[in-house]
């Protein structure tokens, strides 16, 4: 069966890794990117380059108009009700604290309560801790039931008048599970609670409604949908965007500046700062055009298919144990062999051209709660087939072979 993306888009997958093909299964690190990604960079630095917003000349006026237009793209994709509720940022880490900087300052006051879950990202708790020493509020963590899944009578219980944010990955980039954002927004809004989803595990794998969601804030990093490094994306509701103050200041973001008083843009400007990242906006403009040319159903339909294979396949090694049992999981499986260091297994993959993820996978809380410091993790994407998958278990098996005598 051949893959959903056309293999012959992506220049990476014609490498080869210690002499064997390369088996990219690493995508929820960051995916491989099509041609017309780093053509439509390439091009921006070779034929259209000019600042965006400061001057008159006509390559301003082109790439002004362009970086518009990605703002609107970015704006259908998330079904936001308006570009001026896209911020571009750096990636998702950016967003999350762009937002506990700002948002921390105007509304959250020395006891309230943010409450994040077990199965964060680091990006989507030390912000958080961060902003909870500024203003003496107390950081509260959502526990997991056995299976991985949100115990959300936990948090029920553990929302209150307090509560002023809750900031909740929409797919955990280690158990995978998908979490169900509508219910935990309901539950938020009841109490006045702004509620923030990091969607770097979600935007490259679902379709993404940001109205059917509810969600007050919502951010992805580019590269891990086919865009370039160094650009990524917040949503957020523009009455609330009206109300929070600059994170960053600097040309751009400013109405007019005296000595004695600086006025601000409206929102996105407001928190735009400095010459911004445009030709990573052009490239995650050509990587949304490329997702959309297959439609994120699709996507998700097809990664659907391949994760069931891999879990069916990886259920059958010896003493491998996939963390989280909740069959709602998106394109990632992360699991322990018993004896074996993850980072020794990923060494051998790497050798027979897999690459894998292998540590802490940047939720130390998530992992020690599970009885690990370390896991491997494998994530797909639409260019990943099933012969892949049954290669990929199959190498594993023969690789630990020597590891588990
Ligand atoms: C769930 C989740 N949140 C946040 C991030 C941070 O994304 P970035 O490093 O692109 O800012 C990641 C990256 O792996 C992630 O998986």
């Amino acid at each position: 069966m051949s893959s959903l993306f056309n293999r012959q888009d992506f220049p990476m997958l014609k490498r080869r890794v210690h002499g064997k093909p390369l088996v990219y299964l690493d995508s929820a690190a960051t995916t491989l990117k099509p041609q017309s990604v780093i053509d439509a960079v390439s091009q921006f630095y070779s034929s259209h380059y000019g600042t965006v917003h400061r001057a008159v000349y006509q390559l301003a006026g082109e790439s002004t108009a362009q970086y518009n237009a990605v703002r609107e793209q970015v704006q259908q994709f998330l079904h936001a009700k308006s570009p001026d509720e896209i911020i571009f940022t750096k990636g998702t880490t950016e967003a999350i604290n762009l937002v506990a900087f700002s948002c921390g300052q105007a509304f959250v006051q020395p006891g309230d309560e943010i409450l994040i879950s077990a199965m964060e990202h680091h990006s989507n708790i030390v912000p958080w801790q961060l902003l909870c020493e500024r203003q003496q509020a107390h950081l509260k963590i959502i526990p997991l039931l056995p299976s991985g899944e949100l115990d959300l009578e936990a948090y029920e219980k553990l929302l209150s008048p307090r509560t002023k944010l809750v900031s909740i990955a929409h797919i955990s980039n280690v158990l995978g599970v998908i979490n169900p954002i509508e219910a935990i927004v309901k539950s938020a809004h009841r109490l006045g609670a702004k509620v923030f989803v990091d969607g770097a595990q979600s935007a490259p794998h679902l379709p993404v409604d940001v109205q059917a969601l509810g969600c007050d804030f919502f951010a992805f990093s580019g590269h891990k949908i086919y865009g370039p490094t160094g650009i990524g994306i917040l949503y957020g509701k523009k009455e609330l965007l009206e109300k929070m103050p600059p994170y960053q200041g600097g040309g751009d973001m400013i109405q007019t500046v005296t000595f004695e008083k600086t006025t601000y843009q409206p929102s996105p400007l407001k928190f735009e700062a400095g010459t911004p990242l445009i030709a990573e906006v052009m490239g995650l403009g050509a990587a949304l055009k490329y997702v959309h040319s297959y439609g994120s159903d699709k996507i998700a339909s097809y990664e659907t298919l391949l994760i069931r294979e891999a879990y069916e396949q990886l259920g059958q090694i010896e003493q491998l144990r996939i963390l989280g049992s909740s069959r709602h999981r998106a394109s990632l499986i992360t699991f322990n062999i018993e004896g074996v260091h993850p980072l020794d297994a990923a060494t051998l993959l790497d050798l027979q051209g897999i690459a894998v993820r292998s540590g802490h996978l940047c939720a130390q809380p998530l992992l020690n709660s599970l009885g690990c410091t370390a896991a491997l993790r494998l994530s797909l994407a639409p260019y990943n087939t099933l012969e892949e998958i049954s290669y990929f278990c199959d190498t594993l098996n023969r690789v630990l072979d020597p590891l588990r005598r």
